[in-house]
């Protein structure tokens, strides 16, 4: 019988150290109250009301909102003449409800269009019109619920060039300005972005869209922020290949948001064994991100937002079939180094 009891404590303290070893990162206080700057996530719409877990973390940890899908042109605004606002009211009132912010992802981009607007037939003028249609009957719907917008998404080649999208061949290259114009007047406590990848990456890119960014801000156009979406991977780029695009940007006087990070540790699609040297690694970057960003002055500091709370739901898995492990939570939805070294980065502000 003792030597059943001392298996059994043995036992019992063995499984209570595997618990505090997995909980060593603990969670129970939202990571973004060591924040002095919105942390937030990209909201899966269909998981918030059928996965109880993702939204109980997703409304602890997080004080920013982004749609990763919803607020998008198809799925607001399916037909020429037809609206839909369900998905996005109530992801809107969700926001409202738990206190958070909500940012609006996106207006303008050539992907995720409903079929009608590539297949509209019109003139300059009846383009012109359809976009600013578009753009404000969705602002007006959600004035002053949506404190932010990307305005543009994902305009600019790498090589710096406009891409020719079919908003800039049927409207013509002034189709930014335009765009911003016409958000501006429909809700004008927006703060107005241009979000796109390969920012932080490319100085070529970065050049060129500050630069034309700049040109028309000097034409009186609003254009408050620059979205960094940051897919970036453990091997590139580097801490201060990031560190220096968003010096750039404040340089320009450009609020930052890293929009849409995540970390990949398999980039190149192979079949890895997930040794904890990845995640170790992932942290490591993450910290150094935070910590490059806490230096940026406040007053540009729009926040940090991952695209995903935890790694099952990765559109990397979903979009682009691979396998990674790119955010904060594992399939199992517990935190991983990356959280632990986001609280500590935010802690030492
Ligand atoms: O909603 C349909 C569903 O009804 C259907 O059953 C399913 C299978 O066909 O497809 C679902 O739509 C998918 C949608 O994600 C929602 O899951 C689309 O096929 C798929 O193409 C779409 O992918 C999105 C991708 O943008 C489109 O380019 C990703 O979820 C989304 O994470 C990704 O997000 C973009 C940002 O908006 C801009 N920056 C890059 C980022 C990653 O590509």
């Amino acid at each position: 019988m003792r030597i059943v009891m001392c298996i059994l404590i043995l036992f019992f303290s063995w499984s209570c150290h595997q618990r505090e070893d997995k909980s060593s990162c603990e969670d129970s206080i939202g990571v973004y109250t060591f924040a002095n700057y919105p942390i937030g996530t990209a909201i899966n719409f269909e998981k918030l009301y059928t996965d109880s877990l993702y939204t109980e973390i997703g409304t602890k940890q997080f004080n920013s909102i982004t749609a990763e899908n919803i607020f998008k042109a198809e799925y607001l605004h399916p037909k020429e003449t037809e609206f839909n606002w369900v998905q996005a009211d109530s992801l809107v009132n969700f926001c409202t409800e738990n206190n958070k912010r909500i940012h609006g992802h996106t207006l303008i981009w050539d992907e995720q269009l409903p079929t009608w607007i590539p297949e509209f037939k019109g003139d300059s003028a009846d383009w012109q019109e359809l976009m600013k249609n578009h753009i404000q009957t969705i602002v007006h719907h959600f004035k002053e619920k949506v404190k932010g917008w990307d305005v543009v998404n994902e305009a600019f080649n790498e090589d710096g060039s406009l891409k020719k999208t079919g908003w800039l061949i049927k409207i013509g290259d002034d189709y930014m300005e335009k765009a911003f114009n016409y958000t501006h007047a429909a809700d004008t406590s927006a703060l107005l972005f241009y979000n796109d990848y390969k920012l932080e990456s490319n100085p070529v890119k970065r050049k060129s869209v500050i630069t034309y960014l700049n040109k028309l801000r000097n034409k009186g156009v609003k254009i408050d922020g620059i979205g960094l979406q940051m897919h970036i991977s453990t091997s590139k780029p580097t801490v201060s290949e990031i560190a220096s695009a968003i010096n750039e940007i404040v340089q320009n006087g450009y609020l930052v948001h890293l929009s849409e990070l995540d970390i990949s540790i398999n980039p190149e699609g192979k079949e890895i064994e997930l040794a904890k040297e990845l995640f170790v690694k992932q942290a490591e970057l993450l910290g150094a991100i935070v910590s490059a960003y806490n230096h940026v002055p406040n007053k540009y500091q729009y926040g940090i937002t991952f695209f995903g709370i935890c790694d099952k739901y990765t559109w990397i898995r979903s979009y682009l079939k691979r396998q990674d492990y790119p955010l904060l939570y594992d399939d199992n939805y517990l935190p991983k180094p990356a959280y632990c070294t986001l609280k500590e980065a935010l802690k030492s502000k």
